[in-house]
């Protein structure tokens, strides 16, 4: 069973996610608008994979026997300067998010909630995960500049990105397949 606290502080959680979401499909249909498929695929899947996270955080309630409350949706911004600007706020966006699971975590470790703080190690390492690669990208778009032709760069190296990620998840696929 879930404490009243906890369940609280998850359910702002699956507003994060879920928000988080929704501002990645705006952002990927920019993208798209732009002419930078890689970029808009980037953001088509980082958005699926923002709604799973607030899916994972929805059943993890019900399984505790607590109470999960489906939120009311931000409207996402729908424009931005640059695709650097962009990524910045990616970065900002996913830096609160890693805040917010760490207020999380010292929540359930102070009612000694050993299931919540258990099931958060994922998002802390996945939260790691996804700064790096914002990071990175931001890297590539400083490498490359803000010339004429560097958008098409800067959106190849994107793609680049995506195929690996592509080939790790199935490559994970397989591994649960032959677990
Ligand atoms: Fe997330
Ligand atoms: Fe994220």
């Amino acid at each position: 069973m879930l404490n009243e606290k906890t369940n609280i502080a998850l359910n702002k959680q699956i507003a994060l996610e879920g928000n988080a979401s929704a501002a990645y499909l705006a952002m990927a249909a920019w993208c798209e608008r732009q002419g930078l498929k890689g970029c808009a695929l980037f953001f088509y899947e980082q958005s699926a994979e923002e709604r799973m996270h607030m899916m994972k955080i929805i059943h993890y309630i019900n399984e505790m026997d607590g109470h999960a409350v489906i939120p009311e949706q931000e409207k996402p911004r729908a424009d931005f300067d640059s695709i650097q600007e962009l990524f910045q706020a990616v970065l900002l966006k996913e830096k609160e998010v890693t805040a917010a699971i760490y207020d999380l975590l010292s929540i359930s470790k102070e009612s000694d909630d050993h299931s919540t703080t258990l099931f958060l190690q994922w998002y802390v390492a996945e939260q790691r995960e996804e700064e790096a690669q914002i990071r990175t990208i931001l890297d590539v778009i400083k490498l490359i500049g803000s010339g004429g032709q560097s958008l098409y760069f800067i959106d190849q190296e994107v793609d680049k990105i995506n195929k690996e990620k592509a080939k790790e998840e199935s490559a994970e696929e397989l591994e649960a397949e032959n677990y």
